[in-house]
C-alpha cells in the first residue's frame, strides 16, 4: 500500500490569504495543516508517499519535506498543473502507483478520534487482501457540502452523490479512500461533473456499480474536519490547542510518529529537534528523545 495525498488546488474559499500561499502550509494551531494528513500515513505504518502539488507550490513542499528521509520515508512529488478535481489526483498517480493500492487522502482533511488507526488499518488490509474500495462516513449537519453516502441497515451502500441539493442521507464521505489497483483506470473514464471538475465521487460510483464499495461510518467519538474554510480552519486549529494543552501530547506531530515507528533513532531524533530548539515544538521532540523506551 502506498499514500497518495493531494494537496494542490486554489484554495478559493480562503481568499485573500491563500492567494499567494497555499493553504496546506497554514498552521493549525501549531503545525501546518499538511503535516496531520502525512501524520495519519504515518500512524498506518505505510512508508510510501506521494504529494500532487501545484506548479508553484513544488518548492516549497520540497523544502518542507525534501525526500522524506530524514523521517525514514520515501516521499516523492507530482505537479497538477490545474485544479481539475480530486479523481484526477489517482490519474497523475497512476505511473507513481505501478499497480499498487492506495491510500488516497485529502490534504486538508483532519481526523482524531480512539481507535481511529484501527479501523483505518482493518480497512486497509481488507482492501488488500479483497480488493475494491473503502471510504469512510461522518454524521454531519450541512450534508450539502459533502460527497454523501446512503446506506441500507446492513450498512450497505445504496448511493453517493457529490454535494446534493436533497441529500439521501447526513452521512460526509471524508476525505480518506482505500482504493484497489483499479482506481486510475476508473478515474481516467470519468467525466467532468457540472462544477467541471473530475469527481471522486464519480470514481466511488464506478466502485459502488461493481459491487465493490465499502463504507464504515466514524462514530460521535470521532472528529472530523476539512480545514478548506475560514470557519473550519478555525475549528480544527482549536480542537488541536485544546487536546493539546489538555494532555501535554502533540496531534499529527511526524518527527513523533517516525520515531516511536523506529523509523528514525534517538540521535535522530534530536537532530531534528536541534533547530527548533527555542520552540515548544522542539522541546517536546527532545523530552520525547529523553523518555524511557
Ligand atoms: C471533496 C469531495 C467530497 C468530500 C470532501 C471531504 O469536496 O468532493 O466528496 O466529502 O472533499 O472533505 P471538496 O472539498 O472538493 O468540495
Amino acid at each position: 500500500m502506498k499514500a497518495v495525498i493531494l494537496a494542490g488546488g486554489s484554495g478559493t474559499r480562503l481568499y485573500p490569504t491563500t492567494k499567494v500561499i497555499n493553504k496546506h502550509f497554514l498552521p493549525i494551531y501549531n503545525k501546518p495543516m499538511i503535516y496531520y494528513p502525512l501524520s495519519l500515513v504515518m500512524l498506518l505504518g505505510i512508508r510510501d508517499v506521494l504529494f500532487i502539488v501545484n506548479p508553484q507550490d513544488l518548492e516549497d513542499f520540497k523544502n518542507l519535506f525534501s525526500d522524506g528521509s530524514h523521517l525514514g520515508m520515501r516521499i516523492d512529488y507530482k505537479i497538477q498543473e490545474k485544479p481539475n478535481g480530486l479523481a484526477e489526483g489517482l490519474i497523475l498517480a497512476e505511473d507513481y502507483l505501478k499497480g499498487d493500492k492506495v491510500l488516497y487522502l485529502l490534504g486538508d482533511n483532519i481526523f482524531f478520534g480512539h481507535d481511529l488507526v484501527k479501523i483505518l488499518k482493518d480497512a486497509m488490509l481488507e482492501v488488500e487482501t479483497k480488493g475494491g474500495a473503502y471510504v469512510f462516513g461522518y454524521y454531519v449537519k450541512d450534508p450539502e457540502r459533502f460527497g454523501i453516502v446512503e446506506f441500507d441497515e446492513n450498512g450497505k451502500v445504496l448511493s453517493i452523490e457529490e454535494k446534493p441539493k436533497k441529500p439521501k442521507s447526513h452521512y460526509a464521505v471524508v476525505g480518506a479512500y482505500f482504493f484497489d489497483e483499479n482506481a486510475s483506470q476508473i478515474a481516467r473514464n470519468v467525466k467532468p461533473s457540472d462544477r467541471g471538475e473530475l469527481e471522486i465521487t464519480s470514481v466511488l460510483e464506478e466502485y459502488l456499480k461493481r459491487e465493490a464499495l465499502k463504507v464504515k461510518l466514524l462514530g460521535r467519538g470521532f472528529a472530523w474536519f476539512d480545514a478548506g474554510t475560514h470557519d473550519s480552519f478555525l475549528e480544527a486549529g482549536e480542537f488541536v490547542a485544546t487536546i493539546e494543552k489538555r494532555t501535554g501530547l502533540m496531534i499529527g506531530c511526524i518527527e513523533e510518529i517516525a520515531y516511536r515507528n523506529r523509523w528514525i533513532t534517538k540521535e535522530e531524533l534530536l537532530e531534528l529537534a536541534k533547530p527548533l530548539s527555542k520552540t515548544d515544538y522542539g522541546r517536546y521532540l527532545e523530552a520525547i528523545a529523553e523518555e524511557n523506551p
